[in-house]
């Protein structure tokens, strides 16, 4: 058998609380269908359903590595006088496993830094949980041959030097837009990512898995997974509806 292939839901602020929790038992379902596959699906809805999922997993008759929880943020600090923000301990106590960090919408909305984001990386790490940090560039980065020193910045200031987790390259252009990068111009960046992470890290950068997320769906999928360099994907919007997350799901196995 090949390597695990990792298919990653992210909900984002999306869906009523009952429409997460038949998402989820509409994945659950789907998956058991499947039989065993060697895919590690994960779904990261809004802390608020967080629960409530996590409830429906543990009732799905499915191991861990098949279909596990994941969260969209953590807090930098374990605990104390933060207002309104949820700690990496407190998800890894709700049974959540992977946790996206450094997302370009909380880069730009709530002016994440590099910086902020290799503290979640430790915080994460810390509470057990497996970091998936984005990272990529904007259009305007691309267009005027940017892309690869921004990578490189992200990767030096977002990730730990003893990083264990997953990296998802999302070019900010291609998230919700429909617009993917070609075949050709993808390798081209994993590449440029996996030669990036040996000179930043002191473990083994080849052992990282890369994921990759924008305009992802079943019908993309075939040609997005034959990339060798390529782990999985992060999913947005086709992850908001069973059918076309298990299309991916499918894809994968
Ligand atoms: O985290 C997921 C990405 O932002 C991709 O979103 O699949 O809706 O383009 P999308």
């Amino acid at each position: 058998p090949g390597p695990v292939r990792y298919v990653v839901g992210n909900w984002k602020m999306q869906l009523e609380h009952q429409q997460g929790m038949k998402l989820a038992t509409g994945i659950a379902d789907g998956l058991r269908a499947m039989g065993p596959i060697p895919v590690q699906t994960v779904v990261c809805p809004s802390f608020t359903q967080l629960y409530g999922v996590h409830e429906i997993l543990e009732h799905a008759d499915l191991p861990e590595d098949r279909l596990a929880l994941g969260a969209q943020d953590c807090y930098p600090a374990p605990s104390g006088p933060f207002t309104g923000d949820i700690s990496a301990q407190m998800l890894a106590g709700l049974g959540v496993k992977y946790v996206i960090l450094g997302h370009s919408e909380r880069r730009q909305n709530h002016h994440e830094t590099d910086a902020i984001v290799r503290q979640k990386v430790k915080a994460a790490t810390a509470a057990g949980l497996v970091p998936i940090v984005c990272i990529g560039e904007h259009l305007t980065e691309r267009n005027e041959g940017r892309a690869a020193s921004v990578l490189a910045s992200q990767i030096e200031g977002s990730l730990t030097r003893d990083f264990r987790g997953m990296i998802a390259y999302e070019p900010v252009w291609a998230i919700g837009s429909g617009v993917m990068p070609s075949r050709r111009e993808l390798c081209h960046k994993l590449k440029l990512i996996s030669a990036l992470l040996p000179m930043h890290l002191t473990a083994d950068g080849q052992t990282i898995p890369l994921l990759y997320g924008g305009s992802v769906t079943a019908a993309l999928a075939p040609s997005i997974l034959s990339i060798p360099d390529l782990a999985g994907v992060l999913v947005g919007s086709a992850s908001l509806q069973a059918s076309s997350f298990l299309g991916i799901v499918k894809v994968a196995a």
